[in-house]
């Protein structure tokens, strides 16, 4: 049998053909080993130390010198075959493998479901409530949640001794250090009113703004309170704005928000910054105004407080009340997620429970 060196002569069988004859019959054998006995058949064949060939090709060191050359060449030749012959093979056992995977994939099992999140319940509400006013021409501003006491309470026309003023109710900065202007009690905000000084302050009317963010109260975590909760502002001030357009415009977002056939009532109220003030009730989302669990029976849910900007705000921030009236509003985002989704206890709110929370994605969209 005729072999190749590596340079491709022609080489006869050397002088000791029963272990290459042997070594031959292995070699056509490696075309059909399995992965495992491959292995063993490489070490027991090439291997270094133990190698049979490896073992032959050592002791060729004592042959004579034609003798060598010959056995050499020949020797070397079948351990190159034998290496091309285990790398085929082993190159084929792994593409069978993969093969027969993809032919294991079974193209009838449903995908896998991916999860992509939702917007949490809270923030649905405030972006909707946020684009019903965008659709009026109301325009988003923003405020820091550190304020001082003059922005929080003086410059909307809290007396001094307002009960909010408490440190019971407002949670003070603990500024001791700082570099602040004699007096000056820095708070984080109450509510989101402040920014309705700013906006007025930042330049002239006419402004058309709502207000999204945090307020914060000295109050315990109980099923209707939390010390950090969300709220809603709004302001708006031009020339000729009168109690009629307060009405208008809040009917129109809780028939937006709520329901088209939604009814609305203003009762009486009172906040230092407004003057008239009044509350607005929806009726209630849940009954339809029948009376249930969500709306205590009355059939009535409280949405907001509003009124008409009071004189003295309206001064405090440079504008002239002789020219210029205005309403403002305030609401509760995580309130009325709880009202129109009917939930008792806020704290649900405030948890990470995706039992809870998944329910809402379809909501969200
Ligand atoms: N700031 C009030 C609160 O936190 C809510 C509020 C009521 C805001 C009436 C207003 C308003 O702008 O006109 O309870």
């Amino acid at each position: 049998m005729l072999v190749s060196d590596p340079c491709g002569a022609p080489v006869t069988a050397p002088s000791d053909p029963e272990s290459l004859d042997a070594l031959r019959q292995r070699l056509a054998a490696v075309a059909s080993l399995e992965l495992a006995a491959l292995d063993a058949e490489e070490i027991a064949v090439l291997g270094r130390k133990q190698g049979e060939l490896t073992h032959l090709l050592k002791a060729m060191a004592t042959l004579p010198l034609d003798e060598k050359k010959q056995r050499g060449a020949a020797l070397n030749a079948l351990k190159l075959e034998f290496d091309a012959a285990v790398a085929a093979r082993r190159t084929e056992l792994k593409h069978g493998a993969e093969a027969r995977d993809a032919r294991e994939v079974d193209l009838t099992m449903p995908g896998r479901a991916t999860w992509t999140g939702t917007r949490h319940p809270v923030t649905v509400v405030m972006d909707e409530i946020v684009d019903i006013f965008r659709e009026l021409g109301f325009v988003v501003a923003l405020g820091p949640d550190i304020e001082n006491e003059e922005r929080n309470f003086g410059a909307l026309n809290f007396p001094p001794d307002h009960p909010a003023l408490d440190m019971h109710d407002t949670l003070y900065v603990d500024t001791a250090g700082a570099d602040l202007p004699a007096g000056e009690r820095l708070l984080l905000r109450t509510h989101t009113s402040p920014v309705q000084v700013r906006v007025m302050r930042a330049g002239p009317p006419p402004y058309r703004v709502v207000i999204p963010g945090l307020a914060y109260r000295n109050d315990p975590f109980d099923a209707s309170h939390a010390p950090a909760f969300t709220q809603m502002e709004g302001l708006a001030v031009d020339e000729g704005i009168s109690f009629v357009d307060l009405k208008a415009t809040l009917s129109h977002f809780a028939r937006r928000f709520f329901q088209s056939d939604a009814q609305v009532r203003f009762r009486p109220s009172y906040f230092p910054f407004t003057e008239p003030s009044a509350e607005m009730d929806v009726s209630c989302a849940l009954c339809g105004g029948s009376g249930c669990a969500a709306c205590k029976g009355s059939g009535w849910m409280e949405i907001l407080g509003c009124g008409m900007v009071h004189e003295n705000v309206l001064s405090n921030c440079g504008v002239d009340p002789e020219r210029y009236t205005g309403f403002a509003f305030g609401m509760g985002p995580h309130r009325i997620a709880m009202l129109r989704y009917g939930l008792a206890d806020i704290r649900l709110l405030y948890g990470g429970d995706m039992r809870f929370l998944a329910q809402f994605g379809a909501l969200g969209q």
